[in-house]
């Protein structure tokens, strides 16, 4: 996507030694590059949320991989510094995935596989996007149909945007394609407590595309789909399982539930990557992120003079749990647009989409 005119992904390799990044923790204060030369750096980055987002996350390991080549001394080295890269963030899959796609292809390949195969996972992410948002296109057409002459209202929750993968976004995907088809759109857009992703990242990219959006409390939802101003809710996913459970920032699923109970239409994004095929009960068997107290208790932003700072915001006597996700059940789940197209939410309709895979 472009910034200030200029395409962007949110992360490549701009030489063997390099990994660079977008560092989505200054957004939407400052548009800013930063640079990773060891797999310690690209740990930190990935834990610390200079990158975030599924996919993202994913590329910017697959691209680690690529630095870890050039660091191990031995194949137990390589094993370690794969760990290391796996261990930074447990509920996304793609992160793993990535890491185990890197360990299979440079055991069958050699070292010099590394950096190639960081390309096709980054260039297969951003192609998956790309087509997740022309299946989805066909849903928010046939939709904006029923409802001649205002604009479409989606609601999306945290960042499911291109910042969360290599290019286009799951759930931005079929927005961006509508809105450069001339569909007219409005997104409700999630604040996304604790870490405000849906006002600092899908606030910001919608802005740079000139999507119409408005900022909403995380807990305005329901009221807006009672009033019948929500015609679908799209999100992403960190984890899906076989069965059609899943995993998102914490939130996603009270958003189901609202919208079950008013009828409206809920959709997961997700490319292939996401899904474990190994799992069939997303509830018990997800490994849900606990993240640090500080993002509870301590809220970043601006001051008048526009210069960033940090305000705590929780008394220090008040302990604090800050769970990043929760799993969506497959039953609350309208349908799946992935990049083959759209599927129920249920193993016979994955099986249907992907019937290598279960
Ligand atoms: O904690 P984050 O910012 O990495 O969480 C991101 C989300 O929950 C996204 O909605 C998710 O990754 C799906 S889109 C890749």
């Amino acid at each position: 996507m472009r910034v200030s005119g200029k395409p962007y992904r949110t992360v490549w390799m701009p030489d063997a030694a390099t990994v660079r990044i977008i560092d989505q923790r200054r957004l939407p204060w400052a548009f800013e590059l930063i640079e990773l030369h060891t797999v310690a750096e690209v740990a930190a980055a990935i834990r610390d949320m200079a990158v975030r987002g599924a996919g993202c996350i994913g590329a910017t390991a697959a691209y680690g991989m690529a630095l870890a080549v050039r660091e191990a001394r031995s194949a137990a080295d390589l094993q370690a510094l794969a760990a290391q890269l796996i261990a930074t963030r447990p509920t996304a899959v793609n992160l793993a995935w990535a890491v185990n796609l890197q360990l299979e292809a440079i055991r069958d390949g050699g070292p010099e596989i590394a950096r190639p195969t960081a390309e096709r996972v980054a260039d297969e992410d951003a192609a998956a996007c790309a087509a997740i948002g022309q299946h989805g296109l066909h849903l928010l057409q046939d939709l904006a149909a029923r409802h001649p002459g205002r604009p479409l209202n989606i609601l999306t929750h945290c960042n499911a945007g291109w910042l969360a993968f290599v290019d286009h976004g799951s759930a931005t995907g079929p927005i961006y394609a509508a809105h450069a088809a001339g569909i007219p759109i409005h997104v409700w857009v999630d604040e996304t407590r604790p870490r405000n992703q849906g006002v600092r990242l899908t606030g910001w990219e919608l802005a740079q595309e000139g999507v119409p959006h408005t900022v909403i409390a995380d807990n305005a939802g329901g009221h807006l789909m009672q009033h019948g101003l929500v015609d679908l809710v799209i999100t992403g996913a960190d984890r899906v399982t076989r069965v059609g459970d899943a995993a998102n920032k914490i939130g996603t699923y009270l958003k189901a539930l609202a919208a079950r109970d008013n009828g409206v239409p809920f959709y997961i994004a997700l490319p292939s990557s996401t899904f474990d095929w190994s799992l069939s009960d997303g509830i018990r068997e997800i490994p849900i992120e606990q993240r640090n107290a500080e993002e509870l208790t301590h809220a970043e932003g601006i001051d008048e003079s526009g210069r960033e700072s940090t305000l705590r915001i929780i008394p220090a006597g008040s302990p604090v749990a800050n769970y990043g996700f929760d799993v969506t059940p497959a039953r609350l789940i309208t349908g799946l647009i992935t990049e083959r197209g759209i599927c129920p939410a249920s193993e016979d309709g994955i099986r249907k989409l992907y019937p290598e895979a279960v």
